[in-house]
């Protein structure tokens, strides 16, 4: 049942995603009506959270993950049998629909196979006590992901300095995450210690998570903010407006190749032609040590509609025409000045360092 406490609200808050108080709903913020209406859905079936990933009313990579987590959860609380082998397949069946929501964000098969692991481990444990372990572990998920984004703002504040421009592409902030973000997290962290970064947000077609959800937390946060379309990057580096760039990312490859939302990789061949670093936020889960480097990534393509048809009062490109419209990119590792985790700031060669971590 979706329950939405539409009610537009004053301010974010509530954490981008949680389990309501008697663990039995995924909470999370509405994204897809972000800035215009802060929209709390209360999601409990398997259908409605995968339906909120694979729409983006839930996205960012930190938080699907903690989104899964907290599915998977609700579906083991419905599965009814005392038998664990019953209990196991059923649960399989429900971790594997979650985890065909998307297929780029590797946090989301990390979290789900981090709650597959409580039942693996626990097979001489009643069903019901599982189901109690499989609560905590969602939760730790929940926690852990707060504490994580808090260390990277901590890592990622010693690189930047009070007064620098800053910026960032797509949406790495609150919202995608459980409340502090990655890539903004040192902003936020910076604010609360009274320094003064001007932002630069690139809008990032074609779903525009920086002009309406970047804009919209920094702006909450009272972040100077300034929205530029994507193919304004050169202009405001040129400028000499922006002293760093901040991203997140999705999915690193071991040699620290990162996937990170489309345009990402070029925001970072303009950067280096400026002599502007280039900095990746990203808490150790999103690191996949499992594929060498990001022609192993699968990137997401979503639907052409996106481009030709959504923001647009009508379809402003001519009906037939072809559409490539993948939802990222790989920004290669020789492109990334240092890779900002929760254990600290890694630089190259990233092999070594990512290894040292992960
Ligand atoms: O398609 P989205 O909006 O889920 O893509 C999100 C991004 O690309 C973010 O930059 C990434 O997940 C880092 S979030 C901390």
């Amino acid at each position: 049942m979706i329950q939405d406490s539409a009610a537009p609200r004053e301010s974010v808050v509530h954490d981008t995603v949680t389990l309501d108080d008697e663990g039995r709903a995924l909470v999370i913020i509405d994204q897809t009506r972000l800035p215009r209406v802060v929209s709390v859905l209360s999601l409990t079936t398997q259908e409605e959270i995968y339906r909120a990933i694979a729409t983006l009313q839930v996205r960012g990579a930190p938080a699907i993950g903690v989104a899964a987590a907290i599915g998977v959860y609700l579906a083991a609380l419905g599965i009814e049998t005392d038998d664990w082998g019953e209990f196991y397949s059923r649960f399989a069946l429900a971790k594997q629909y979650l985890a065909s929501s998307r297929p780029t964000a590797v946090n989301l098969f990390w979290a789900l196979d981090r709650m597959e692991g409580v039942v693996v481990r626990n097979k001489n444990l009643p069903v019901s006590e599982v189901k109690f372990l499989l609560h905590d572990e969602a939760a730790r998920i929940h926690d852990e992901d707060i504490r994580v984004c808090r260390a990277i703002g901590e890592h990622g504040l010693c690189l930047i300095r009070d007064g620098w421009g800053i910026l960032t592409h797509c949406n790495a902030g609150r919202l995608a995450a459980v409340r502090y973000g990655t890539a903004l997290a040192p902003l936020y962290l910076g604010r609360e210690r009274g320094c003064n970064f001007k932002v630069f947000a690139d809008e990032t077609r074609p779903l525009l998570q920086g002009a309406r959800l970047t804009a919209f937390e920094l702006m909450e946060d009272g972040i100077d903010t300034t929205v530029i379309c994507d193919n304004m990057a050169a202009r405001v580096m040129r400028n000499g407006w922006i002293q760093a760039v901040l991203v997140g990312c999705d999915r690193m490859a071991a040699n620290g190749d990162a996937c990170n939302k489309i345009g990402t990789s070029g925001v970072a061949i303009i950067a280096r032609h400026y002599g502007v670093p280039f900095y990746v936020c990203a808490p150790t889960s999103t690191i996949d040590m499992n594929v060498s480097d990001g022609s192993g990534i699968v990137i997401e393509e979503r639907a052409a509609g996106e481009v030709t048809d959504m923001w647009y009062r009508e379809r402003m490109a001519p009906e037939g025409i072809k559409v490539y419209n993948p939802a990222f990119d790989i920004t290669p590792a020789d492109l990334i000045t240092a890779v900002v985790t929760e254990h600290g700031v890694l630089t190259p060669p990233y092999g070594e360092s990512l290894t040292a971590f992960r």
